[in-house]
This record gives C-alpha cells, structure tokens and sequence, in this order.
C-alpha cells in the first residue's frame, strides 16, 4: 500500500470506532481477529444497504423471489456441493515472520503492483505529450509499459494453470521464481503451500454420542438451491426467474488483515437466476450489466469499478467475473458474476435423490436448468462505500472538514434537527417537526455547541442534511436546510420539508437511477 493509502485506510478504521460505524468484536477482551460489531451508524447503514440491494432484486423485477434459508443444513448439502472437498485455500508461511499468507493472494498483488506501474508511466506520458497523446497505442508500443504490463499478466495466468493442476509445488516455486517477500517483512524465506479447508464445524444435539457434525454454512447460495423446487412449485415460478437472499456466512479465514473486507463471519447478498440451458451466456452478459447499474446508481464514480474476468474458471462455471472496486489497499473483488451452469441443481438430485428439474411447457420436456449467480459482500460494499465517502476538505475561508459523503439514500440519520439555540420556543418547534418526519425518515435532534459545530459533527456523521430551526421560523413557519455537500442553505417552508426531504432521501427516487 502507498503511504497515501495506508494513511487514508487508518482514517478510514479510526473514523469508523469514533463514529460508531465499526467496532473489533468483544474488545474489552482485546478483541477476535476477523470478527466486527456494527454500532448505532454501522447497523443503519448495513440495513439501508441490504434494504437497497433487496428492493432492486425483489421489488424493480417481478420474476424474483426473496428466502430466508437457515444457517444450519444438512451435512449433505457440503458434501453434494463440493465444499467439503475442496472449499480450500492455499497458505504458505514465512518462516522468519511467522506470518501465513495466501499463496494465491501474494502473486495477485505482485501482478497489480506491475499494472499501477504500467498506469503511472501512461499517466506520466500523457502529461508530457499533451492533448494528442494516444494511450493505447503508448500501451501497445513502451517497452517499459509493455514489460510492466507482461508482469502483470503472465504470473497470473500461470498461477491459474498451476491450481488448476493442483501443483502446490509449481506455486511455491513462482513464489520464488518473482523474488515475492513477506510485505511486512521483506523476508524470502518461505515454506511449502499447503491446502486448508475454510468451513467451520459444529454439532447439533444434546449428547455427545447422538450429536451430529454440521457446518456452519460459507455460502448463502446453497439454501437456495436446496430450496428451488420448494419456491418454483409454491411461487408458480416459470423459468427465467431468481431466488435472492440476504444472510450471514462463515468462513475460517486464515489471512484476515483488511478490517471488514476479509471477516471469519460476514453477510452475503445472492441471488440465484435459473434459465433454460443454452441461453446462459446471454443471461450472464445481462446481469453483468445489471449488477454495474447497480452499483453505478450509488454514484461513487466510474473510475472505482472494473470487471476482472477469471483466467481460471471453477469447475461447477462456464463463465466468471469479479466487480473489483478500488480500496484504500488497491483493486479488490466485490462481487462475483458466475454462470454455475446445471452443476448445483445436479449434485443436489445425486445426494438427495429428489428431482430438481422444471416441466417447461413450450418444450413439453423436464430439464434442470441453468444458473446464473450474483454474490456481494454485504460488509465488502459497506467498506467500499464508507472508504470513499470520507474525505478532507480545506474550505474557501481556508478552515478544514471531515465530512462522510454517504450517498443519501443509505445515510444513517437522514436529517439532523438543529435548533439555533436551547430557549424561547425553538426546541419545542424541533420536536414538532421530529414528530411529522419520524414516520418515513430517521432523524437525529442536536442542541449543544454552536450552530458550527453541530454542522461539523452531522457532516463526520454522514447526514446528508441539517434543518436549522431559528427566530424567523417563528414569523415565516420556514427553516434553513443546509446540504452536506455542497454546504449551500435553502430557506423551506415547515409545511414542504418532509416532501422535500423524501426527494432527496427515499429508497424509491434512488432506486429509479438504476
Ligand atoms: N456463492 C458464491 C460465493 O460465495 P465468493 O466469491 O466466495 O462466492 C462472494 O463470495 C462474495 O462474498 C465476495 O465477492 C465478497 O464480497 C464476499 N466475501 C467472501 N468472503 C468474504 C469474507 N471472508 N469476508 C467478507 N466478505 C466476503
């Protein structure tokens, strides 16, 4: 990480404690690495941004249905879904740091290291040549781009024929072949790759010899599938059409150390599109483009997301892609794009030995159909969004804020309540105005510190607006709504504020942007 971002990444953790966003679990006992609690903002925040993802799937399209499958399923289910074989990582250790590092990861980061390299020379060179400077051909033609660009792309792709092969070995010996070092260390000194599976085991049951072994579930997909017939048969479902579901998942994360990006319990957002078989690859390009709407509707800028389509394809997808979004710590996945073909469905019949098939009409035939699979990181977007929301801004009058740009539809407190002073009748038109608004908008009330301040303290906080209540409210029934962003004051009339407010704020007007 550039120092910039490791500074603008501590910011990011230390706002987030301050402003009751993100807590380390348990940490009156020095806390559980990779495991959070979200405080009075963060749990507003994640639900408006579930709620946001739910309606977009559920409500804007009729052919898709919610679930709430459990956390706990039968053994099985891991076994038919291959989990329970090859749900691994491969680890490898530095031996003089102690640290352990996924062996995969490492190469990655050595790979876009060399793309940044390849990005700051095309920058530099666009700056030098000016207005007629072609970047694509600078690219195709820059013996230094090209050999920056070779770097980033060759040891990945031998990465992926090597996993592929299961050639443990092959990954270590790439590790050393590009000189990699532990990034905290710089030591070299590495053991072998080894596989580790990530689910977590538990047992239901009261006594030890009649418990059975469970997982606790790493994916949410899963419940779904083992749910299609159940759903198809009871919605009346016709294919194409989608089960969405929102839940937690457990992972047994080995390298956890980017905060709530990488988390042993963390909440997914999937959904599941069943289509005919041979039309998979157009519903693929379909909800690839569906799901970057999505999440361009936020508006935190184009430049923040990329596809990385996958070199290495499991073994259950004909077709993947990752929406990468640019973190503090650089281009990471935030969400994954996969046509699972028939493969789930399938296993699922050969374990349970029930049939998970469609009768389509207009072929008059069963089949098993197809799958198309979007996941998000619940806590991966909520990192994505807090990281870039916040930022620094030196003023005109030469005087600095911090201030939390949330996009508004998924701000915590959606107004702060402000009256001027603590007397004569102020506070009691605030409360009245609370009482009209709290039915459809979470507001906050602030009556200490100066008018300043209190704007300081709403704009740290994220709330996109502050109505300030003063003595001209008591002629013109009217109060001063002031905007996050842009700071600019509007005079509003008491009687329109809730209207005014909910155009800006409602799930409904921001749902249209996508
Ligand atoms: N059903 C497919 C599936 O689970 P995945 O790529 O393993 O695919 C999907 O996970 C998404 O879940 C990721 O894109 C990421 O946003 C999120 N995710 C995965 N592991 C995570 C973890 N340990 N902590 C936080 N989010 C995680």
């Amino acid at each position: 990480m550039a120092n910039n971002d490791q500074d603008q990444f501590k910011k990011v953790l230390s706002h987030a404690k301050e402003y009751g966003y993100v807590f380390q679990s348990s940490e009156i006992y020095d806390g559980l690495q990779a495991v959070y609690d979200y405080g009075q903002n963060g749990v507003e925040l994640k639900k408006n941004l579930r709620e946001y993802w739910w309606q977009a799937m559920t409500q804007l399209n009729q052919d898709i249905v919610g679930l709430d499958a459990a956390i706990f399923m039968h053994p099985s289910t891991w076994k038919a879904s291959g989990h329970v074989d090859a749900f691994n990582d491969p680890l490898i250790d530095n031996k003089d740091s102690k640290k352990r590092y996924r062996a995969d990861v490492l190469v990655e980061d050595y790979c876009e290291k060399y793309l940044q390299k390849a990005n700051k020379e095309v920058e530099k060179a666009a700056k030098r040549f000016g207005e007629d400077f072609d970047a694509a051909m600078y690219r195709e033609t820059n013996p230094r781009v090209m050999g920056y660009l070779k770097q980033s792309k060759e040891p990945v792709e031998l990465l992926a024929k090597l996993l592929e092969a299961e050639d443990l070995a092959g990954v270590k010996a790439l590790i050393e072949e590009l000189e990699i070092a532990d990034p905290d260390t710089g030591s070299k000194n590495w053991t072998d790759v080894r596989q580790f599976n990530l689910m977590f085991g538990t047992k239901i049951g009261a006594s030890a010899d009649t418990a059975t072994d469970l997982y606790l579930r790493p994916e949410t997909a899963q419940g779904i599938f083992v749910n299609f017939s159940n759903v198809q048969k009871s919605g009346r479902m016709k294919i194409p059409f989608g089960i969405a579901q929102t839940g937690k998942a457990f992972r047994n994360e080995i390298v956890a150390r980017q905060f709530i990006f990488r988390q042993r319990e963390f909440e997914q957002m999937e959904m599941q599109y069943f289509v005919k078989p041979g039309t998979e690859l157009e519903w693929f390009e379909v909800w690839k483009e569906r799901r970057m709407a999505w999440h361009s509707s936020l508006g935190l800028g184009s430049e923040n997301y990329r596809f990385h389509d996958h070199e290495k394809l499991a073994h259950y997808a004909n077709a993947a892609t990752d929406i990468e979004f640019d973190f503090p710590f650089g281009f990471k996945e935030l969400e994954g794009i996969h046509s699972r073909t028939d493969f789930d469905l399938k296993a699922h019949e050969e374990h349970s030995g029930k049939k998970l098939q469609f009768f389509d009409h207009e072929e008059n035939k069963n089949y098993v159909p197809y799958v198309i699979e979007t996941s998000i990181g619940l806590d991966r977007m909520f990192l994505a969004i807090f990281s870039t929301s916040l930022v620094d801004e030196t003023l005109e009058d030469g005087s600095e804020r911090t201030v939390l740009k949330i996009p508004a539809v998924l701000a915590p407190v959606k107004a702060a309540i402000l009256p001027l002073l603590k007397k004569d009748g102020l506070p009691e038109i605030a409360q009245d105005i609370i009482d009209d608004l709290k039915w459809s908008l979470k507001v906050q009330y602030d009556e200490k510190d100066a008018i300043g301040r209190r704007y300081r303290r709403q704009d740290a906080n994220g709330t996109p607006y502050c109505v300030t209540i003063d003595h001209d409210t008591k002629e013109d029934n009217a109060v001063t709504v002031r905007d996050r962003d842009t700071m600019t004051q509007e005079r509003i009339a008491i009687k329109d504020l809730k209207v005014y407010l909910e155009k800006r704020v409602a799930m409904s007007e921001w749902l249209r942007k996508i």
